[in-house]
């Protein structure tokens, strides 16, 4: 009888947002993988890992900021290590991929899960994610870095009648920045586990960095979907580039006179991520190629993304979920 070879793919971060997503895709796919679940000690008792415990994969509890002789242990006999690591503790990954290396993993997937944007002052998100890439580079290890553009969940606006509201992370959203038009890719926070699941499998993308998108759109047409399929007048706040880069300014300041403070860090990075989109024009499928990323779209051509419109419908039907459970910028 012939036996199939499932890859052991070990996920780190399945109860975050990025990693429910990833893990979704892996067990959509179990022909392929044999899925287990990196878990800190600390949240060894929580009911969401207990939850994952329950839905057919195995836990693994390791602190990956611990010694390296007991995380190699706990990374034996990984082909596919894959971190979704919320952004604050994106470092933790330095000790987790030498472990990697020593445990001869096969390929490590670290969490970039962002835009695309090129390293050097541009957005700090980037900057530390790329020490954890060099990393990795100099210890040889084989990897993957995937890139998701922005979530479709982080997108859209919030409508006059509240009706989004529900599944919005912000209070109230209608900015429109340097003019609404420069177009930005943009994915449904689900499909990003149907990207890594394809990807992982594929030797076309070992040691490469791949970029995987829904839609390309620009904030004037994502406004103009919502108020066609709302039927809604959404009020549009425009803030100029130099609106911006004084804005920029600010949150630069502020992190600086306070370099602990979470909603400084959120502020930064927000800013940061508009610079980027909306002024640099970054997140681009041609700006991704020439900084030599593969193309998902072009590598899967069967697998058919969610398209921001279909989102949007279901968003308005009241079928979506909000990230981060109650907690609203
Ligand atoms: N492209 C976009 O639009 C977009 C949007 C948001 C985020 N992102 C990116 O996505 C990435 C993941 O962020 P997220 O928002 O999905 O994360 P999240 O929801 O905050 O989840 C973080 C996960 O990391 C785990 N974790 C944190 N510290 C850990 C440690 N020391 N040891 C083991 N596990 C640890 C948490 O596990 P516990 O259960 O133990 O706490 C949790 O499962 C980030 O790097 C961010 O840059 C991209």
């Amino acid at each position: 009888m012939a036996t199939t070879f499932k890859q052991k793919v070990l996920l780190l971060g399945a109860t975050g947002e990025t990693g429910k997503s990833i893990l979704q895709g892996l067990l959509e796919d179990k022909d392929s993988f044999d899925v287990q679940i990196l878990v800190r000690p600390a949240s060894a008792g929580k009911p969401q890992v207990k939850a994952l415990a329950e839905r057919g994969t195995t836990l693994r509890i390791a602190d990956i900021q611990g010694p390296i002789e007991s995380l190699v242990d706990a990374l034996t006999g990984v082909d596919v290590l894959i971190s979704a690591i919320d952004f604050a503790n994106t470092l933790a990954q330095i000790n987790l991929a030498a472990a990697a290396k020593k445990a001869g993993v096969k390929r490590f997937v670290p969490c970039s899960f962002t835009t695309v944007v090129p390293p050097g002052g541009v957005m700090s998100i980037r900057d530390t994610k790329e020490e954890v890439n060099q990393h990795i580079r100099k210890l040889y290890l084989p990897y993957t870095i995937v890139d998701v553009g922005y979530w479709y969940q982080l997108s859209f606006p919030t409508l006059p009648s509240g009706r989004v509201d529900y599944a919005s992370l912000f209070k109230t959203k209608f900015d429109i920045h340097n003019g609404g038009s420069t177009p930005t890719m943009i994915t449904d926070l689900r499909d990003i586990g149907r990207f890594v699941a394809l990807i992982i499998k594929d030797q076309r993308t070992m040691n490469k960095s791949v970029f995987a998108y829904g839609d390309f759109l620009s904030e004037n047409e994502i406004f103009d979907i919502m108020e066609t399929l709302s039927g809604e007048n959404i009020e549009r706040k425009y803030i100029s580039a130099d609106g911006m880069a004084a804005q920029r300014a600010r949150a630069a300041a502020a992190l600086k006179a306070d370099p602990d403070n979470f909603h400084a860090h959120v502020g930064k990075s927000k800013v940061d991520y508009e610079y980027s989109k909306y002024v640099r024009g970054d997140n681009t499928p041609e700006y991704a190629r020439y900084l030599g990323y593969l193309d998902a779209r072009e590598l899967y051509p069967d697998f058919r993304p969610k398209r921001f419109r279909e989102f949007a419908q279901e968003l308005l039907d009241g079928k979506l979920e909000k990230p981060y459970g109650q907690w609203v910028v």
